[in-house]
């Protein structure tokens, strides 16, 4: 950590901040990718194969969230965020994670890079709209009325990741970038630490263990995000 006071701090997270939550992460043994094809339920190209297996994959894990909690990193998040905001400063919360425990750990602005598993969108008309409901090919458009469109509001591989320039110019004005509960195998959100190191910004990591761009971090602390993000929080509150 630099000495200077940090005002302006990026966050990406992964799954690794609602693992303790009881949500898979994907990469991890019995992740979520030990148990399905990603290019079957994860790409374009799968949903155009079998539209029916990709939209049971969402609306199973659609049908987990109730059942899980925010856990003390997320909370820890929305209290960094108020305590920045208090101070003059500000934090950018960019996730890549669909669920919606950012948001119920009480986090306010949160950049869904990969998309939302609560909401839908529309082939026919693009509408994007907040939905916990099974999707399938049968549920009508609620702006178009037309069946057959409608996916998860998700980022499939191959597809454009979201909110990039404004992840950019957070990354671009921060004091500090850090990153927690992700591998750092997935790009862009892999490359957005070399973006801050390119830039002399400071990049710390708060992992279970080192990720794969773990070198390229100028502060790192391993530990389960419950137990490492509140006191790390706690630091930058003074
Ligand atoms: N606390 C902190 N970190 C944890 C915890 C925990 N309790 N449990 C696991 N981790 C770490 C793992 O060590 C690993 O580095 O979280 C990371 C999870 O990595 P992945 O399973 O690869 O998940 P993630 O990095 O979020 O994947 C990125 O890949 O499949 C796509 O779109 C999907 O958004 C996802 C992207």
């Amino acid at each position: 950590m630099t000495g200077k006071r940090a005002d302006n701090i990026v966050i990406l997270t992964g799954s690794g901040v609602s693992a303790e939550s009881g949500v898979a992460t994907f990469r991890d043994k019995d992740g979520v990718w030990s148990k399905y094809d990603y290019r079957q339920v994860a790409t374009p190209e799968g949903f155009a194969a079998d539209p029916a297996l990709v939209h049971e994959f969402y609306n199973a894990r659609r049908r987990a969230l109730p059942g899980v909690e925010p856990n003390a990193a997320h909370k820890a998040l929305a209290e960094l965020e108020r305590g920045l905001k208090a101070r003059g400063g500000k934090l950018t919360l960019i996730t890549q994670n669909v669920d919606d425990l950012h948001e119920r750990g009480g986090s306010q602005h949160i950049l869904h890079m990969h998309g939302e598993l609560l909401k839908s969108e529309c082939a026919h008309c693009g509408a994007v709209t907040v939905s916990a409901a099974e999707l399938s090919l049968d549920l009508a458009c609620e702006r178009c009325k037309q069946a057959g469109g409608m996916r998860p509001h998700v980022v499939w591989f191959g597809e454009m990741p979201r909110h990039l320039d404004e992840a950019a110019d957070a990354i671009a004005n921060a004091d500090l970038f850090v990153s927690i509960g992700t591998s750092g195998s997935v790009y862009p959100a892999a490359g957005f630490v070399a973006e801050a190191r390119a830039l002399g910004v400071p990049a710390m990591e708060l992992n279970l263990e080192p990720s794969e761009n773990a070198h390229l971090f100028t502060d790192v602390r391993y530990g389960p995000a419950g137990e490492i993000v509140p006191p790390w929080v706690s630091e930058i509150l003074g």
